[in-house]
């Protein structure tokens, strides 16, 4: 295929007047009707798939953003197969997770030790640890509910909690049983990877193509584009299979090992992925990882890597989950896919909480299908460390969802001058105030804080994003939009936009059910839960997982906001308990309090209030530790401080790690030294290994 690069200067739609997006929508439907009649009516293509893919994105950005202007104009063009929408929304009975990656065998070695950390395993258990290593297949992820046997409910993964109910689409799937063939729990969740054959693929674009139809990127979006149908009969003519690999929500148990459980699978009459292997150790690891990566062109069906997943399935439930990933499984990628382009400029980006991040600007580059045009240089010393300077020919590398990295600089292209070493700044871009880089950091931070509109902007995109309000239609360009416009400053803004009804209505894009729309989005987002309102605020070092910690500890906003302003005071006990909270180290606190330290931080949540519902996190109230707080110290024999910890706080505890009038319980285990000295000063109920497992219904020791 001949490469070609976009003829437009890329132009933020919603920068563009509406002049100029006329030209442009003029420009583009001649071009891809000539790129159209070169590949379909004379065999010839005369750009790169994805360059015309990007092509075919900017014009639906523009039909978007205006809309008036596709009547006017008659430039409605059907675009592809876009994700439908349409579908009923459905709740997963177990979340579907996702897992965390290795590149080398350091990474997958380092897997195996946080398990034998976990679980506290000795040499002689480690031989006994054994892994299931499967193909990674490259598809679509499927939740398939069986009841008495029957397929009841097919649901895709969507955001891991709420997938699209896509049942009868699946029905017309023929390697998928709709009654199983042996019996089975009363109630089970499949879990599987929907997926078109490469070979499939091919004669599905042939297809497409005679019949005129834009074409799919790759194998995995045909069988997404083909399964998430309305019209089901589309998704019937359509070569779809499945091979399943794990179980969610489940009333029986099924199996005591993974490689037992996938022998269920079979015998109920599902297809799993033949090239399964058990293999105990890294190396066996190493050398299956290399057999598949063989095999993999000869393989009928895309795949990106191999998962390895602990066998034994008591051993995985005690491994449990860390974020949304089990502790007890990993997804080894293969090697990332490379390029060289030139970076054409180092543009430097302000996070929101000041950040000075380098961004490398590279001429358009085709990495594995996708095309690159901007990589992360994470921070300076990382530019000075690699020697990276501008109109420099680098190597970019691309591995999954990842953002694209500069990998070195292509010292062989050098010509006799190179530009000059590029001169990280110290001040803010944006806002001009002094960037400071405290010693030990590898950050640059502008230190204006909320005089700086790139923080305050930054703030606001955060402030609605997925995992924190999570506004449907406040993306990151509306945000900005809005807060150019002046329609939005502070978070609270964003519950009175009302008042800018008509200012919105006269921008590019927005007509009267849009805006209802995004209205009716916000409304809906006014209740909010304590953890995603201490996540939303974007607190420095403030993420997901420590702001359900804090959530689950203190319960209720006003209860946090209460103790936060006290733990204002170095030395005070709400200081104190909120360094006790396990997983809070110095650092957050240090953060923490230095925001509520701040009088305009106070305002925006005085200000956030009056227009919020902010519920609280229950604590577990009905487990078997509920409301108990507990302090661990010493080493326990049967399992690890991290799993004990766990446990606890399945069962409804908190855990503190020193001992205060607060503590219900101090668990010794050898060595317990001064914390279970503290306890039984002050009178706390001390309790040994056995009787921790007694408390927790556990059996006895032996
Ligand atoms: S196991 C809790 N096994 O990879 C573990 N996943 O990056 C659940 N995938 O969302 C996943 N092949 O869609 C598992 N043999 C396999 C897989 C596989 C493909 C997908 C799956 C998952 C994603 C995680």
């Amino acid at each position: 295929m001949k490469k070609s690069q976009t003829p437009f200067e890329h132009i933020e739609t919603h920068l563009l007047s509406k002049s100029q997006a006329e030209d442009e929508m003029l420009a583009l439907k001649e071009l891809l009707k000539q790129f159209d009649d070169a590949y379909y009516n004379q065999d010839d293509p005369q750009v790169d798939d994805a360059v015309y893919d990007t092509l075919r994105r900017r014009q639906k950005d523009l039909q978007l953003r205006f809309p008036t202007l596709v009547k006017t104009l008659n430039v409605h063009e059907t675009v592809g197969s876009e994700p439908r929408t349409g579908l009923t929304k459905r709740t997963h009975l177990v979340p579907m997770l996702s897992l965390e990656n290795a590149f080398n065998t350091t990474d997958f070695q380092n897997f195996i030790n946080r398990i034998q950390r976990y679980l506290d395993l000795k040499s002689n258990d480690m031989e006994n640890l054994s892994f299931v290593a499967e193909p990674k297949i490259d598809g679509l992820s499927i939740n398939l509910v069986y009841e008495d046997g029957n397929l009841v409910q097919a649901i895709t993964r969507g955001d891991g909690t709420i997938g699209e109910d896509v049942t009868e689409n699946v029905k017309t799937i023929s390697n998928i049983p709709i009654k199983l063939l042996k019996k089975a729990p009363e109630k089970i969740e499949i879990r599987g990877e929907v997926y078109i054959s490469k070979q499939d693929f091919l004669i599905l674009n042939e297809q497409q193509k005679q019949s005129h139809k834009r074409l799919f990127a790759n194998p995995r979006n045909a069988a997404a584009g083909s399964l998430r149908q309305l019209d089901v009969e589309i998704t019937r003519h359509r070569p779809l299979s499945l091979f399943v690999y794990a179980q969610g929500y489940s009333s029986q148990s099924v199996a005591d090992t993974h490689e037992h459980f996938l022998k269920r699978l079979q015998e109920w009459g599902f297809q799993v992925n033949p090239l399964y292997r058990v293999i105990k150790n890294a190396n066996q690891a190493e050398d299956f990882q290399q057999t598949i990566f063989t095999q993999r062109s000869s393989l009928s069906y895309d795949i990106d890597g191999v998962v390895y997943k602990v066998n034994d399935i008591h051993l995985q439930d005690r491994l449990g989950f860390v974020g949304r990933a089990p502790r007890w499984a990993i997804a080894w990628k293969f090697p990332a896919e490379k390029g060289i382009t030139t970076l054409k400029k180092i543009e430097i980006q302000v996070g929101r909480t000041g950040t000075l991040t380098p961004v490398a600007l590279l001429e358009p580059i085709n990495i594995g299908g996708v095309i690159v045009t901007r990589a992360t240089l994470h921070n300076e010393d990382e530019i000075n460390r690699k020697d990276i300077r501008e109109n420099d020919k680098v190597i970019v590398q691309r591995a999954g969802d990842v953002i694209p990295q500069i990998v070195q600089v292509d010292a062989s292209s050098f010509k006799e001058t190179r530009n000059l070493s590029f001169q990280f700044p110290h001040t803010c871009p944006i806002c001009g105030a002094h960037a400071e880089k405290p010693t030990g950091e590898a950050a640059r931070r502008c230190t204006g804080g909320l005089t700086c509109k790139a923080q305050i902007e930054e703030r606001l995109i955060h402030f609605c994003s997925k995992n924190a309000f999570d506004i449907e239609g406040m993306g990151s360009k509306t945000v900005s939009t809005f807060f150019k416009a002046g329609f939005i400053h502070q978070p609270s803004d964003i519950f009175h936009l009302e008042a800018y009804r008509s200012e919105i209505l006269r921008l590019e894009g927005w007509a009267e059910l849009s805006l209802a729309n995004l209205l009716s989005a916000i409304d809906q987002k006014r209740t909010v839960t304590l953890d995603r309102f201490i996540y939303a605020l974007g607190i420095r070092h403030i993420g997901l997982v420590t702001a359900k910690l804090l959530a689950a500890y203190y319960n209720t906003y006003s209860i946090w906001k209460e103790q936060m302003m006290l733990a204002c005071q170095i030395g005070s006990d709400a200081r104190l308990a909120l360094g006790s909270i396990e997983g809070i180290g110095p650092a957050v606190a240090e953060e923490i309090t230095a925001f509520f330290s701040e009088k305009h931080n106070l305002n925006t949540l005085n200000d956030l209030e009056k227009v919020l519902h902010i519920e609280s996190v229950e604590s577990n109230t009905e487990g078997l530790l509920a409301g108990k707080t507990i302090v661990f110290t010493g080493t326990l024999s049967t399992m690890t401080r991290s799993e004990a910890k766990d446990i606890a706080e399945r069962l409804g505890a908190k855990v503190t790690n020193s001992v205060s009038v607060k503590t219900d319980y101090i668990i010794e285990g050898v060595d317990g030294g001064s914390k279970a000295k503290k306890a039984k000063e002050l009178g706390k109920t001390c309790l040994n290994e056995q009787e921790w497992r007694e408390l927790i219904h556990y059996p006895p020791l032996d």
